[in-house]
């Protein structure tokens, strides 16, 4: 059955958000697709899935602009049954170690790609909770954020925001534990090539890493017991 979907940071066409845009286009669902900035990679899918396809302005590291896109979107839609929270950004210095990094961009990084997705999360509750079926909250981690398998002396920021991230997402586990209308899950969505750079030796490409979690994600919609920090396979991953 089509369902509503919304990702966000969807904007560049090479990446992972914009390619799970589309392929839920192309499997006949309706995508809301949260940019921080018009995209004309989104603006030419929209020529083709007219209609299906809502895009809306939101920047997660702002309350006020998420509770805004929020007002906006409950106009059009009358409910959301997958949230996909897929934006992330990273500091100037994510690839310096220690002692090179500033340290004062790492709460920026924090703030967006960890408190983001929870704001997110709690703005559009109302339409989440409207969801015919089980709402499926997907919180897009990562590897690095796991504190058990870390090995990097690079990537704090990183690598502190996506463990946040999840620890945001146990939280909520348990905020609607009670609740079964709603079911999150932190995925690390495997190595892909999303920075549009031809040398980029990750095995996946975000249109096929898409194809992946969106049937995963299927897979998902309903287990309740199994791990929350899972891999692009299902599998657990450690926090
Ligand atoms: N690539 C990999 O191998 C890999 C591995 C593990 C995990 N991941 C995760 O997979 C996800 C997608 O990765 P990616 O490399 O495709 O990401 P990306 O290319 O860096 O894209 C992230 C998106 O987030 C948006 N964004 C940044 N700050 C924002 C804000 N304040 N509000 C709203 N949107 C904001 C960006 O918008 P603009 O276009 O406006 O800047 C961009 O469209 C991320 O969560 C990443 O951590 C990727």
């Amino acid at each position: 059955m089509a369902q509503n979907v919304m990702i966000t940071g969807t904007g560049r066409s090479y990446a992972l958000g914009y390619n799970m845009v589309l392929r839920y286009l192309e499997c006949g669902d309706k995508v809301i697709a949260t940019v921080r900035k018009e995209s004309e990679a989104l603006l030419k899918l929209k020529e083709t899935y007219g209609e299906r396809l809502y895009i809306v302005t939101m920047d997660i590291g702002s309350t006020e602009s998420v509770c805004a896109a929020a007002k906006e979107v409950e106009q059009r839609f009358d409910c959301i049954d997958l949230l996909i929270n897929n934006a992330v950004t990273v500091s100037p210095d994510c690839d310096k170690d220690f002692f090179d990094a500033n340290l004062d961009y790492i709460a920026h990084t924090v703030d967006v790609t960890a408190v983001g997705p929870l704001r997110v999360i709690k703005a559009f509750y109302p339409l989440l909770a409207k969801s015919k079926e089980t709402a499926l909250v997907m919180n897009i981690s990562s590897e690095a954020g796991s504190i058990g398998r870390c090995y990097r002396t690079n990537l704090i920021d990183y690598g502190m925001a996506k463990a946040a991230l999840n620890m945001g997402t146990m939280n909520l586990v348990n905020v609607f534990k009670n609740d079964d209308n709603i079911n999150l899950f932190c995925v690390h969505p495997g190595w892909i090539r999303t920075d549009g750079r031809p040398d980029n030796k990750a095995p996946l490409s975000a249109y096929d890493a898409a194809e992946i979690l969106r049937k995963l994600f299927e897979e998902k919609r309903e287990d309740r017991t199994g791990p929350r920090f899972i891999t692009n396979e299902g599998k657990e991953y450690p926090f």
